[in-house]
């Protein structure tokens, strides 16, 4: 019996409890905070980036990681009004990742996704769509979470709910068109880390095989 103090209260009452600020606060400055800190160990400190590109080239990594940490972290609470709000937080950083990369998007950042020609090659263009396919389902989730809170006048929408398992496949797909190359060669990480598209593969795996679980199984964990 883990239940969390906030998925008990938002079973007992009709009115949902929203999580307070310093519980998101601490699952977004962790995941943040976490997800740079590693970034910047593999890629900077132990590998070939220079630190120059810390503020926007590395920062895009951060953000990427982060943002999925806080959506499948958003998939292990029960409460509607949690999910909701760290949904909403992984959002969010999730669009700033998808605004950093269209920024990105150049062979002297990505030489290996271009060809000679300076379009996408058919793998770097099957990672764009499945990551632009999981943002627009993910503004689909929040737009039918708004409306429905605002509709039936409850705060028991979910950001994720029902249709979470869709960005999140997207999100697994848009990870091993651009990674899985890279995975099997563990001589080639840089310090030993694995890469971030591993690490956000399994932990989308993770989470994906949390939620094919049945109901009764996932309240025993
Ligand atoms: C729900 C939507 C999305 C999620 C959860 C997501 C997540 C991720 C993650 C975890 C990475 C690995 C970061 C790394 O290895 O450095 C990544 C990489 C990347 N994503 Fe996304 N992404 C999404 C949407 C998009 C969209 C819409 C675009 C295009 C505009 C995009 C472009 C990229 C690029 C260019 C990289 C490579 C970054 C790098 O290697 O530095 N992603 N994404």
């Amino acid at each position: 019996m883990n239940q969390t103090p906030l998925s008990n209260a938002a079973e007992s009452s009709p009115v949902q409890a929203a999580p307070s600020n310093r519980f998101l606060g601490a699952w977004v400055v962790g995941a943040l905070v976490a997800a740079s800190g590693y970034a910047t160990l593999r890629y900077v400190v132990l590998g070939p980036v220079a630190w120059q590109q810390l503020p926007l080239y590395v920062a895009n990594k951060s953000f990427a990681l982060a943002g999925l940490v806080l959506l499948v972290a958003a998939q292990c609470y029960r409460a509607p009004a949690v999910r909701r709000r760290l949904g909403c937080w992984g959002a969010a950083l999730v669009t700033a990742h998808l605004a950093a990369s269209v920024v990105l998007l150049q062979p002297g950042y990505f030489p290996g996704w271009f060809t000679p020609q300076g379009q996408f090659t058919p793998a770097a263009g099957l990672a764009l769509l499945s990551g632009v396919l999981a943002a627009v389902a993910l503004a689909a989730l929040w737009l039918v979470s708004l409306l429905g809170r605002e509709g039936s006048g409850s705060s028991g929408g979910s950001l994720l709910l029902g249709g979470g398992s869709l960005v999140l496949g997207l999100s697994a797909l848009h990870l091993v068109s651009m990674g899985a190359s890279g995975w099997l060669t563990p001589s080639r990480w840089h310090g030993s880390l694995p890469p971030i598209t591993l690490l956000g593969f399994l932990l989308v795996l993770g989470a994906l095989l949390w939620r094919g679980l049945p109901a009764r199984l996932r309240r025993r964990g």
